[in-house]
C-alpha cells in the first residue's frame, strides 16, 4: 500500500483488541518516527512516557472520561511538554556543541534568539503544538505500519499525571493509544472536506 492509502486506512480506533500486542520492532519505530520529529530551533522540550501495564491502564481510562481505547490498547504513549524550557534549553546546546565551550560561545547568537523565545509567556502554549507535530509523526508511523490507533486529548491531564506519579516539569499534551482495532468495530467512514473547500491556490 503506498502512504496515502495507509492514511485512508487508519481511523480514530474506538475499541482495541486487548488480545493482540504491537511487537517490539513495530513500537520500536513507532517511537523511533517520534524521535525524529522536527521540532522549532530543534529544541525537543517533550517527553514520552510507554504504558503497557494493564491495571495502569485500567486506572487511566477512568481519568479519560472512561473510553475505552485505553483499557484495550496494546501500548498507551503519553506524549508530555516540559515547561523547564531553560534546563531544555541548556540540554540541547550542550548537545549542539557536543560539550565544548567553544562551540557553545560561537553558537551564543542562536541561543540569545533561543532564550527570548522560550521566555515568553506563551513559551508552553509553543512547546505543547511541538508535542503535536509528534504525535502527527507517530499517527503517520502507525498507517504505515499497519497499526491502529486513535490520537486523544480527551482526558484529565492533572488526575493522570498522579496515577502515573509524573515530575511537575512533565505535562500531558496528548496520549496515544496504539493497537489493533477490535473485529466487531466498524471502521469509522472518513469525513474530510473536499480540496475546493480546504485549498486556494494563490496567483494562478
Ligand atoms: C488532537 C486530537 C484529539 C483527539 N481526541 C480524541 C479523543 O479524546 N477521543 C476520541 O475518541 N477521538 C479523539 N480524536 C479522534 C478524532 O475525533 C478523529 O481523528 C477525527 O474525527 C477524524 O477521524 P479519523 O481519525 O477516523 O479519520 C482526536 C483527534 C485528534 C487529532
Amino acid at each position: 500500500m503506498s502512504f496515502l492509502s495507509n492514511l485512508s486506512w487508519r481511523y480514530a480506533t474506538k475499541q482495541f483488541d486487548a488480545s493482540k500486542k504491537v511487537s517490539i520492532e513495530n513500537l520500536e519505530k513507532i517511537l523511533e518516527a517520534i524521535r525524529l520529529t522536527p521540532t522549532s530551533f530543534g529544541l525537543q522540550a517533550y517527553h514520552f512516557y510507554i504504558v503497557e501495564n494493564q491495571e495502569l491502564l485500567a486506572k487511566l481510562q477512568v481519568a479519560s472520561y472512561n473510553q475505552p481505547q485505553i483499557g484495550t490498547c496494546s501500548h498507551l504513549i503519553i506524549m508530555c511538554a516540559r515547561n523547564d524550557l531553560v534546563q531544555a534549553k541548556n540540554e540541547y546546546f550542550d548537545a549542539l556543541s557536543g560539550g565544548s565551550p567553544e562551540i557553545r560561545a560561537k553558537l551564543s547568537g542562536y541561543e540569545q534568539m533561543v532564550d527570548g523565545a522560550i521566555a515568553r509567556p506563551t513559551s508552553l502554549e509553543w512547546t505543547k503544538k511541538q508535542v503535536y507535530i509528534a504525535l502527527g509523526f507517530a499517527l503517520a508511523a502507525c498507517a504505515e505500519l499497519g497499526v491502529d490507533s486513535c490520537a486523544m486529548e480527551g482526558f484529565d491531564s492533572k488526575a493522570m499525571a498522579e496515577i502515573l506519579g509524573l515530575p511537575i516539569n512533565h505535562e500531558i499534551a496528548a496520549i496515544l493509544p496504539i493497537g489493533y482495532r477490535a473485529l466487531d468495530e466498524a471502521p469509522r467512514a472518513k469525513v474530510r472536506f473536499p480540496k475546493e473547500t480546504l485549498l486556494t491556490r494563490i496567483g494562478e
